[in-house]
């Protein structure tokens, strides 16, 4: 597995660059203006995308990434919610490329499953834009806690993750075939919490 225990290209069809709406969240700027810079936008990866985001998935984790068969099961699902970043210019195939991909599950308690971005782009926010968007995500969906693996000596994500207020809980030796993995957990903000709007 990739990172936990381990739509459509939205091209602003209405005319409306301050804001995108995704299912029931909605990126606003400053993030959006961000995005537009970059000449990305944010998606919900249809299940069609699944050989792509494999080939994407196996650039970023290698030996740990998920084979299209389980991108196509997770993607047609309704256990997780997933975010891709893709170009905002039309593809010339039907299906864009994709310059990161990230999952939360469902439930009290959610799951990073997985978040990263294509090399050339990382160090740029965008980890960060994503994964503000997957805890918005869980937070809407009423999740208390949100947890997540990280490789114990993976400095740059495990930066990403307290930067976004997770803390370590838990350890598990050998996880990966060459790294132990930190169990991360971030609670829910209070402000988000029931009665507290
Ligand atoms: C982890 C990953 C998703 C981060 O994506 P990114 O777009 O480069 O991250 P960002 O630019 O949003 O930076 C996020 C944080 O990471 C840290 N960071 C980013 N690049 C860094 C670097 N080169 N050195 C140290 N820290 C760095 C910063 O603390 C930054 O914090 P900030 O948001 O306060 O600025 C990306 O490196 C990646 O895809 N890695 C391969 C897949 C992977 O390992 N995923 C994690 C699985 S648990």
């Amino acid at each position: 597995m990739s990172c936990g225990t381990r739509g459509t290209h939205g091209n602003d069809p209405d005319g409306d660059r301050d804001s995108q709406k995704l299912g029931s969240r909605e990126v606003v700027a400053p993030e959006m203006g961000r995005l537009t810079q970059l000449g990305l936008t944010l998606s919900v990866p249809r299940p069609g995308w699944a050989s792509r985001i494999a080939a994407f998935d196996l650039l970023a984790f290698g030996a740990d990434a998920w084979p299209v068969a389980v991108w196509m099961h997770e993607l047609e699902g309704e256990n997780a919610s997933y975010l891709a970043l893709i170009p905002d210019t039309p593809a010339i195939t039907a299906i864009p490329d994709i310059v990161a991909v990230g999952g939360v599950s469902r439930g009290i308690d959610a799951e990073i499953l997985t978040i990263a971005v294509a090399s050339a782009h990382r160090g740029l926010g965008l980890g960060g834009l994503l994964l503000d968007e997957l805890l918005a995500i869980a937070d809407e969906q009423g999740s208390e806690s949100v947890f997540l693996e990280v490789r114990s000596r993976d400095a740059v994500a495990q930066s990403l993750y307290e930067g976004r207020g997770f803390e370590e809980v838990g350890r598990r030796p050998r996880y990966y075939h060459d790294d132990d993995a930190l169990i991360m957990r971030r609670d829910r903000p209070a402000a988000t919490q029931k009665g507290c709007q």
